[in-house]
Formats: C-alpha cells, structure tokens, sequence
C-alpha cells in the first residue's frame, strides 16, 4: 500500500498549474450518455475517480479514449446494459451520476446503492424523489435502484436540501424529457455550471444554472459537442491553503479565481496576501498564520471539500478557531490524525475548536477519505521532522500529479513502496 513521507518545516515556493475538477469532469462524462454523438472533452484530470468512471461508462457500451494530454473522447452510440454494478459503486459514489442520464436516454437504470462511505450516511433520496415526480417508477432491490418509465415527464421538483450531485442527475434526465422541468432549492456549485454549459453545447436548453433555479426544456435528442473542464477549485485551494499554513509564495496558473471567493476570504483573514490576474493567483505568507473560524456551507458558502486543509492551518495559528461541519455528519476524522501530530483540537458533534500551537511535529498518521489526505498533507509539510502518510489511494482519487506539484513548490516529498 503506498506511502507518502513529507519532511516539513519549510516554506513553500514556485509556480504549478491547477488541473481540471474532478468534480465536473465525472457528471460531465455521464453526459455523454445521454446523446449517440461524440463528447470531445479537454482538461480533464488523470484521477482514479476519473479511471474508475470510464470503466463503468465502457462496461455500458460507451467508447471511451483518452487523448496523451488531458483530452478525452467519449461516444454512446448505443448503450449495451445501463447497470452500474455494486463493485464500482462501492469504490465510488459519484458513480451514481449516470443514473439520470440513462433513464432519460435508454427508459430504464439499474444501479447500486451507493451505502454508506467514511465521511457520513450520505444517502440518494433526492435523486430518487426528483426521477419519480418526473414519472419514472423506482423500487429499491438487493441493494439496486431499478428506474424505469416510457419517457420522463417535465416536473416542478422542490429539493428538500442543497445537494450537488442531486442537482446534477435530475438536470441531465431533464434534458431529454417530455416538457419543461424546474429543480427549485438546486444546487449553485461552479461544477452545476460547468455540466449546463456541456449540456447546452449538446443542444439542451437550461435556463438557470448557477442559482437555485434551474428550468429545462426538453429536447427530443441531444448532439455531440466539445468542451473543457473547468479548473479545479478545490485543487487549488488545497495548494494555497497549504502555502498559507508552510508559508512562502507560490503561483498557480490555469486557475478560476470567480469560483474561489469563500476560500480566498479566508486566507486572506488568516494573513495571506493574494493576487488575482486572469488565470493566475499568486499567494504570499509571511510567519504564522492568524485563526479563521470556518462553517461549511453550500456554494457559494464555504466548501466542505475545503474543510479538512483549514483545520490543518488552524492547528499552527495564532489564536483558536472554531470549525462547525453543516454539510456530512462524519467529517473530523482528520483531527484525530492531526493530533498525533501535535494538534490541539477538541471535538463537540459537529464542532471542532482548534488551539493554533507553534509547532507540528512529523509523525505516522493515516489518511481516512480524500479531503482529509489533504489535510495532512497540508500538516506534514508544516511539522518538523519527518511525516509518513499511509493509505495515499485516497489522494490518489482527487489529485492529479500530487508528488510533482509539491516538488515543483519546494516541497521535500516521496512516495513510498
Ligand atoms: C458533492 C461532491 C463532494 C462534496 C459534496 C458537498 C461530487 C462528485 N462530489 O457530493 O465532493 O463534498 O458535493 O459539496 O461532486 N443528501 C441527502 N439526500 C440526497 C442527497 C444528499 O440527504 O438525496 C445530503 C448528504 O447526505 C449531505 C448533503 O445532502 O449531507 C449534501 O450532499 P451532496 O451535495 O449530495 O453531496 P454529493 O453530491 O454526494
């Protein structure tokens, strides 16, 4: 199982440039389900999570190629078997985006329960909720969701909660629906977006995409179209974070500022300074960073995905931070890690208060989902002496060329056999 040893205590500096999101490029690549013509994607990440989506998409039929840089094609000319099985699901969850798009497209899905992951319950009633005021019968068997219906039907679908993924699978069923449906309550993430700009290329009309009404008229069919993922906003605010925490200057280029204003507001509270021109951010801390108190929230609210790298911050702040997680029940499991490594935080349900120490001391820890890798990443290259990160799969999944980039900002890093 491979290993990550850090050797920390120094700051940071130099250039990298941001990749696409991962989480628009996996919705976006389920949109070519909904359409027998090519998908020519540019900018997309080379990620397990990306990996594990082109093979389910392939084991349904779809021709998928990735090009040598981040170009990738995908074609559903026709779709064999719209199943999405439990061992891919399981590995996953976002597998569940090609729900929607295969009922519209072929009238019926069967799809693994996605169950239960490390960061909370996480469960997919919306997505089933939005499908059934759409028309389609659901049922729930041996652990698959079976949809089914002749063609979806135009809806008004009220979300009971903000949920992305939601927001995302109902958007692209409606695309192919009979009439006019509306998501009221969706979700604003710059990744909702980026998929409606896709769709729309396609030949879907949306109206909407960004706030928290989405309208959809539907089409009879959709094309083939080119597009380019959008920057990676957590990618980048994980290196900024990082650099906030290290200290130094760095520069990340290929960026989209517009999509990271919660995050920049509170670097720059914590002391950074920040540059923003086009594409390109530049960062620069000098000394210890200053406490920032954090509550996770919907776009255009402080990102969950964010959480676990400003509390790796916080822990050598000067002051206390409190940090509340509103968004997944089971989102500390960082701090426990970070403790063994000198942290001084204290847990209370969902709210951590975080005591800034002067110093980390490197450590063995274990890294537990992807965005508490972050994390302590983020710790290891702020503590003194040697960190030893186990179970780095986890990053793996989230974060293209993790070693190289680090390298490439000054960072004494290795991955270990
Ligand atoms: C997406 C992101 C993930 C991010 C999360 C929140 C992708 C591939 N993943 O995950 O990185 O952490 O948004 O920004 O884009 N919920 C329900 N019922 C549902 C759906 C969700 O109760 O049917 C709850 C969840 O348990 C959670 C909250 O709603 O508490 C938000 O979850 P959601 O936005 O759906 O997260 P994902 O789309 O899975």
């Amino acid at each position: 199982m491979n290993r990550l040893l850090l050797t920390g205590g120094r700051p940071l500096d130099g250039t990298v440039h941001v990749s696409g999101a991962k989480n628009a490029a996996l919705p976006i690549m389920c949109a070519a389900l909904l359409s027998a013509k090519p998908l020519l994607l540019g900018n997309v990440p080379r990620l397990m999570d990306v990996a594990t989506m082109s093979k389910l998409l392939a084991q349904m039929g779809v021709l998928v190629e990735r090009g040598d840089e981040s170009g990738m094609s995908l074609c559903a000319e026709s779709i064999g078997d719209p199943i999405a099985p439990y061992e891919l699901v399981r590995t996953m969850r976002a597998s569940i985006l090609v729900l929607g798009a295969l009922v519209a497209r072929c009238g019926r899905a069967k799809v693994s329960l996605p169950g239960g992951c490390a960061i909370g319950q996480r469960p997919v009633d919306q997505h089933l909720k939005g499908l059934v005021a759409m028309g389609a019968r659901v049922s729930v068997e041996h652990g698959y969701i079976h949809a089914e219906t002749e063609r979806l039907k135009g809806a008004r679908i009220v979300m009971d909660l903000v949920t992305v993924t939601g927001t995302e699978n109902l958007m692209m069923a409606a695309t192919l629906a009979e009439g006019t449906t509306v998501l009221e309550n969706a979700a604003r993430e710059p990744e909702v977006v980026d998929l409606a700009i896709c769709l729309a290329a396609m030949g879907a009309r949306i109206d909407g995409a960004g706030t928290d009404r989405i309208r959809i008229d539907g089409v009879a069919r959709l094309g083939g179209a080119s597009h380019a993922v959008m920057p990676d906003r957590i990618e980048t605010g994980t290196y900024l974070a990082a650099a906030a925490a290290a200290g130094g200057r760095i520069k990340l280029t290929g960026a989209a500022p517009d999509s990271l204003d919660a995050t920049l507001g509170k670097l720059r509270e914590a002391g950074a300074r920040i540059d923003c021109a086009g594409d390109t951010i530049t960062l620069e801390m000098e000394g210890r960073p200053k406490a920032v108190d954090i509550r996770t929230a919907p776009y255009p609210g402080f990102a969950t995905d964010m959480q676990a790298q400003f509390m790796a911050l916080d822990t050598v702040a000067i002051g206390t931070s409190v940090i509340t997680e509103s968004i997944f029940e089971n989102r500390f499991m960082h701090a426990l890690e970070l403790q063994r490594l000198g942290a001084d935080i204290s847990i209370q349900g969902n709210t951590a208060v975080v005591r800034g120490v002067d110093r980390l001391q490197g450590a063995a820890v274990m890294a537990t989902d992807l965005r508490a890798s972050a994390g302590l990443v983020i710790a290891g290259l702020v503590a003194e002496g040697e960190t030893v990160i186990d179970r780095i799969y986890h990053l793996d999944r989230g974060y293209e060329a993790l070693e190289k980039k680090l390298t490439a900002l000054g960072a004494k890093v290795r991955r270990l056999a």
